[in-house]
């Protein structure tokens, strides 16, 4: 790593939000608690972070989203009954989720003014160094942590990563879109951003992907609360002023990217997930399979009939 690139040692996690996509599962249970198979996605990002080499996480929280602290926690009474029943393998899965005391702090955003505000909020957390920002509805599946991916092209670029990847133009207005420079491999040079546009509006097809490492100055930009897309705090809208003094790059991952923040993104991050997992892979391919036979055949469907349900 050059001399003047900082190491990036904590990670920002915006998970105040109410998760109204998937009511009635988040109705008492935060969206960062639901699991892909075994794992809550907070785990998951969490887990993410630290093969990147992340220590310190800072969740941006609102009240009643507790849980999702207790999560790391290595709770004294279910390590005696697992201890006293001789639950190895168990022992061993609740201390490797567990996090060391006082590697998670939190800043409270009780009011969801947006994901500039959200990061803002953890200013003072932050202080002046590099950090990253994980949204955990957004997984990537990938042998390698897409966050550690990033951190690869961040000792070499130095400055501001945005994750990346192509979308189809209708979906622009989904998320923030990249107005490209130059491309070099997977790095691209990204000279604007233009926050949920219209497809014919987009700069390019390539959108912005939750992950993020920024520097410090960022905050000189969020103190400004300026409304953007959706009457909202972006912090895309701060990246396009820090684009005019910092390096600033788009990084193109490998890996499968899942919505786990929308109900067909869920299940397809439980379907691809599961697949990968020797112990059950033969037999959820299997029910896949016989399943899919039984929807071609228009049998599949609760109650109805395909042609019906059309
Ligand atoms: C946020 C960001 C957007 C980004 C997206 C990725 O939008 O504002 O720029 O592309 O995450 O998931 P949200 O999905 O919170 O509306």
């Amino acid at each position: 790593m050059s001399e003047q690139i900082k190491p990036v040692r904590k990670a920002v996690l915006p998970v105040a939000g109410l998760g109204t996509r998937l009511l009635p599962a988040t109705k008492v249970m935060p969206k960062e608690m639901l699991t892909i198979l075994d794992r809550p996605l907070i785990q998951m990002a969490v887990e993410e972070a630290r093969q990147a080499g992340i220590e310190e996480f800072i969740f941006v929280i609102s009240s009643g989203k507790d849980v999702l602290i207790r999560q790391f926690e290595c709770p004294q009474a279910l390590m005696d009954m697992l201890e006293k029943r001789n639950k190895v393998e168990q022992i061993e899965k609740v201390k490797a989720s567990s996090l060391p005391e006082g590697a998670i702090q939190t800043a409270s955003q009780e009011v969801a003014l947006g994901l500039g505000h959200a990061v803002w909020c953890a200013k003072e957390l932050v202080g002046d160094e590099p950090f990253a920002v994980i949204l955990p509805d957004d997984t990537v599946r990938h042998e390698r942590s897409c966050l550690a991916q990033m951190m690869d092209a961040y000792n070499q670029h130095g400055g501001n990563i945005v994750a990346t990847c192509e979308v189809d133009m209708k979906d622009a207005s989904k998320y923030g879109m990249l107005d490209i420079a130059s491309r070099d491999g997977q790095t691209v040079s990204v000279k604007g951003l233009v926050e949920k546009p219209k497809a014919e509006e987009a700069p390019s097809n390539m959108a912005i992907f939750g992950r993020y490492i920024l520097q410090p100055e960022i905050f000189n930009y969020l103190d400004r609360h300026e409304k953007g897309a959706g009457g909202e705090i972006q912090l895309t809208d701060a990246m396009v002023h820090l684009i005019q003094d910092q390096p600033f790059h788009g990084f193109a991952f490998e890996g499968e990217r899942l919505d786990c923040g929308s109900e067909v993104g869920f299940v397809k991050a439980n379907i691809a997930y599961a697949l990968d997992k020797d112990s059950i892979s033969d037999e959820v391919a299997e029910y896949m399979m016989e399943k899919l036979r039984a929807y071609h055949e228009g049998k599949a469907m609760l109650g109805k009939s395909k042609k019906a349900a059309a």
